[in-house]
């Protein structure tokens, strides 16, 4: 058995994530800032000890990290894979936008992946390598109204995830990113409007929002050095066509 840790696993990408692996075999390290969140994923696996682990932290803890890094030397499944979802959106106009959210949003967005990145890498690189996935969002990539703060947060963790892969080649860890389109989550839920979702509609050639279970299946897909094995410093966008599209009429 292989051991993965998964951010952000007590909802939407995270947790769908979460679930797909443990079927395809793999004991999950799951955490989130969210303990209820966490209660209710271990009832549902209970029977299930050599699954699942489950970890509350928040991502920006750097004392929970060292402890989390800490738990993953010594599992009996060898840790082989990250992946940092674990992340927050916000929908605010470049000229609303405080120093203070965009501080915040990096924070988490960004920071928090790569400390928990770099607390265990080094383990990765002593299990013989392994892989790491970042999600970003195509808000990284292309220059979606209201997304300065988080856009730039996605934008920068797609820069870390290239200089990531050429730098820890030499330690066989690929390190790639998902870049996912509208994703039908708490967050979206919680922050599109009903302008929001048409003008998706609109500008998404498959003309529909995505499945959490979509994009986990693409991170199984990175996850696993069976099948990935030579991708690495790869932004794969997970969007119905979103960020390939030109004229749409
Ligand atoms: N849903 C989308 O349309 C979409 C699109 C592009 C990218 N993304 C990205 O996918 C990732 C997952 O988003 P989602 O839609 O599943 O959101 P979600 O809100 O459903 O899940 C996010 C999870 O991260 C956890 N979390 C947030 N801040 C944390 C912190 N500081 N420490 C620990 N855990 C924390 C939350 O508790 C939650 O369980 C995010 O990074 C998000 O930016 C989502």
């Amino acid at each position: 058995m292989r051991s993965v840790v998964v951010t952000g696993a007590g909802s939407g990408i995270g947790l769908s994530t979460t679930e797909l692996l443990i079927d395809a075999g793999w004991h999950v390290i799951a955490a989130d800032r969210d303990s209820a969140a966490l209660e209710r994923l271990q009832e549902r696996h209970g029977n299930q000890e050599t699954s699942l682990t489950t970890v509350a932290l928040h991502i920006t803890d750097e004392k929970a990290i060292a402890d989390l890094a800490e738990k993953c030397r010594n599992l009996s499944a060898p840790l082989e894979a990250l992946v940092n979802s674990a992340g927050i959106g916000s929908n605010v106009r470049f000229a609303d936008t405080t120093a203070d959210q965009f501080r915040r949003i990096y924070d988490i967005n960004v920071v928090g992946a790569f400390a928990l990145s770099q607390a265990l890498a080094p383990i990765l690189r002593e299990n013989g390598g392994g892989s790491i996935v970042h999600i970003a969002s195509v808000s990284g990539i292309t220059g979606n109204l209201g997304r300065s703060a988080y856009g730039a947060s996605k934008g920068a963790l797609i820069t870390l995830t290239k200089i990531m892969a050429v730098e820890l080649a030499d330690d066989l860890i690929r390190v790639n990113a998902i870049a996912p389109g509208p994703i039908e989550t708490p967050m979206v839920k919680e922050n599109h409007t009903a302008v929001t979702r048409e003008e998706w509609h609109r500008t998404v050639p498959m003309r529909r929002y995505g499945q959490p279970e979509e994009i986990a299946s693409a991170i199984a897909f990175l996850v696993d050095g069976r099948q990935s094995s030579y991708v690495t410093g790869q932004i794969l966008a997970v969007d119905g066509g979103f960020t390939a599209a030109g004229l749409m009429a």
